[in-house]
């Protein structure tokens, strides 16, 4: 499987908008802040809520409309504690969003 899955165009997705997209087997959200795009699993960690279709982006806040868990996009850390979600690596080829996959998060960690 490759590393990076081309998700998205750059001109499908907007300053503040996000969008719903399957790539590496998983559900994930592709975001874009201020021209910078993120990508984190679409899955909320509280009760599976699915963030992609259900939840709401302020700024990089992605916010769950079950409980209202909030989390980071570009890092996928709950803001008000708890367990966060996968975020993957992004690239910008061209005009195309790609992303990485959970084995290359991993490997490329801090
Ligand atoms: S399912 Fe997301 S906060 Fe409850």
């Amino acid at each position: 499987m490759a590393e990076f899955e081309t998700v998205l165009r750059t001109p499908e997705l907007g300053p503040g908008a996000m969008m719903a997209v399957e790539a590496h087997g998983r559900e994930i959200v592709v975001a874009n802040v201020g021209q910078t795009y993120y990508a984190v699993d679409a899955s909320c960690p509280v009760d599976g809520a699915n963030l992609a279709r259900e939840g709401r982006l302020e700024d990089d806040v992605l916010i769950c409309p079950h409980d209202g868990a909030r989390f980071s996009v570009r890092t996928g850390e709950r803001l008000d504690g708890g367990d966060g979600l996968r975020a993957h690596a992004v690239r910008i080829e061209g005009n195309e969003i790609k992303v990485g996959s959970a084995d290359y998060a991993d490997r490329n960690a801090r």
